[in-house]
């Protein structure tokens, strides 16, 4: 296969936050891999910003370490090369100091992009300067990381806030799982492809899981996790874009507003779960590991860090097929995966013979990104006929060459920006529902009778979470095949 890199546009990127954790992390290697790969066309820049009075030199400096830290970056001419693209500009989010600075160093022909690596609070006022100075043009972008509030009324408040002063043309809402290969390969799959189409409803489909198991805890990020828990950090946007890919209907183009249209009508189809389809756990402390309650410095939390989920979805297409939910974080594997099950063939000719565990479409999304299409075959060799598993798999890794291994989501992500392209960007209306559908599932467990399970860090999650397809004479996947 070959991977075409189509330049961008020059284009002036401002970062608000930028000696913060995430702009290290993601954001600036990122864009530097985008440099490294020649996708940087005309003259292009970031600038960075913050609250701290640096020099130019001094954020360079800073740039040059992150980069070789998480961009494995070397010195050289090319990391020169990219850092004479950078500039720092203080500037006081809240306050007057710095916008006009910032205005004198942007061009007129350049796209400009403002990316807003900071806590929620902030957007306002930083939307409300950018329009007030005149450095937003109608042209411009601006870019907002999750969280996208903490429930539908501040979510709401977020949008009027960036409303007043963008359009939501120019609104770039980032859930870094759109910009996974996979993700993305998951519309390839089901709309350039005639063979799953047809089987893609309630009549061939028997239900479907989706999981977002990770090993890591979350340890460092304590106080805010324990304020938001797994459905706030996890099901309400990464697991329901999943959820949204997997059963909305084709859109008629591949355009922003089709996609995100039909992504809105699967949201708005949801029922609210009750809690008897809800299973929440919190990991425990291990022999050498703390617990959740010590990571949260809270020793009263009552916050999920793990929660399964039994969904209906209530259209023509999806009803009476279940889509299991789960997610959580000290888990056995880093694994995220959706495994849509087939319907057993309807009547079995092949009496005595242990059915095998064959039916079953795996998009994998992380790690060895890909898909496997379980089947049943006949065990080879004499003995008659005996049936056993066989996977039809593809990993993208072995089909595609090292220079086009799948991008960090981030890199796409940030050059659609530049491009233009909200496809995989979530509209207002769509965060909104998404809210809408989440807020009465958690005030059900605000009244705190529903105190999380504990689990053993390292487990598959608590054992009340296998009785929940257990019920329904299913039973989940094991974390990592
Ligand atoms: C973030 C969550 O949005 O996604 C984290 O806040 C989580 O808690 C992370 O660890 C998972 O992302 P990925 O790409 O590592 O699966």
């Amino acid at each position: 296969m070959v991977s075409r890199v189509i330049p961008v546009q020059s284009f002036d990127l401002v970062l608000f936050g930028a000696t913060g954790d995430l702009a290290k992390r993601k954001i600036l290697p990122s864009l530097y891999h985008r440099f490294q790969a020649g996708q940087f066309g005309g003259e292009c820049r970031v600038i960075g910003t913050s609250r701290s009075t640096l020099s130019t030199a001094e954020f360079r400096e800073a740039v040059s370490v992150a980069l070789k830290d998480f961009g494995g970056a070397e010195d050289g001419k090319e990391l020169a090369g990219f850092l004479e693209l950078v500039d720092y500009v203080p500037v006081d989010a809240r306050g007057d100091g710095g916008w006009g600075d910032l205005k004198k160093q942007l061009r007129d022909d350049a796209t400009r992009a403002f990316y807003l690596s900071v806590g929620p609070s902030l957007f306002g006022s930083i939307a409300g300067r950018l329009k007030e100075s005149g450095i937003a043009t109608e042209d411009s972008r601006i870019v907002v990381e999750k969280p996208f509030g903490h429930d539908l009324a501040s979510a709401q408040e977020l949008n009027r806030d960036l409303r007043a002063a963008f359009e939501e043309h120019q609104i770039y809402r980032i859930d870094h799982y759109l910009g996974k290969e996979t993700v993305q390969n998951l519309m390839a799959l089901r709309f350039a492809n005639s063979l799953f189409e047809p089987l893609w409803n309630s009549t061939h489909i028997d239900h479907v899981q989706i999981t977002v198991a990770e090993s890591i805890s979350v340890e460092g990020r304590g106080e805010y996790y324990d304020n938001s828990g797994a459905m706030r950090d996890m099901v309400q946007n990464h697991l329901m874009q999943l959820l949204c890919l997997t059963a909305m209907e084709p859109p008629s183009r591949f355009s922003p507003n089709a996609v995100r249209d039909e992504k809105v009508k699967v949201i708005e189809s949801l029922e609210t779960v009750p809690n008897s389809d809800i299973v929440r756990g919190q990991y425990s402390a291990g022999a050498d590991h703390a617990g959740y309650l010590e990571h949260a410095n809270n020793p009263a939390s009552r916050t999920e860090s793990f929660v399964a989920m039994k969904v209906q979805v209530s259209n023509w297409r999806w009803a009476g097929t279940p889509f299991y939910l789960r997610t959580g974080k000290c888990l056995r594997k880093r694994v995220s995966e959706i495994a849509v099950y087939f319907r057993d063939p309807p009547h079995n000719i092949f009496p005595g013979i242990d059915p095998a565990t064959g039916n079953v479409l795996v998009i994998r999304l992380q790690p060895d990104e890909g898909i496997t299409l379980h089947t049943t075959i006949k065990d080879p060799g004499p003995g008659g006929m005996r049936l056993t598993g066989a996977k039809l798999d593809m990993t993208f890794a072995d089909t595609l060459s090292a220079q086009e291994q799948p991008q960090d989501a981030y890199e796409r992500l940030i050059m659609d920006v530049i491009r233009g392209d909200q496809t995989l960007f979530m509209r207002g209306d769509e965060v909104e529902a998404a809210w809408a559908w989440a807020d009465p599932i958690i005030a059900g467990w605000d009244s705190g009778r529903f105190a999380p399970h504990p689990y053993d860090p390292g487990s598959s999650g608590p054992e009340e979470a296998l009785l929940l397809p257990h019920r329904d004479n299913r039973h989940w996947r094991r974390l990592g095949g």
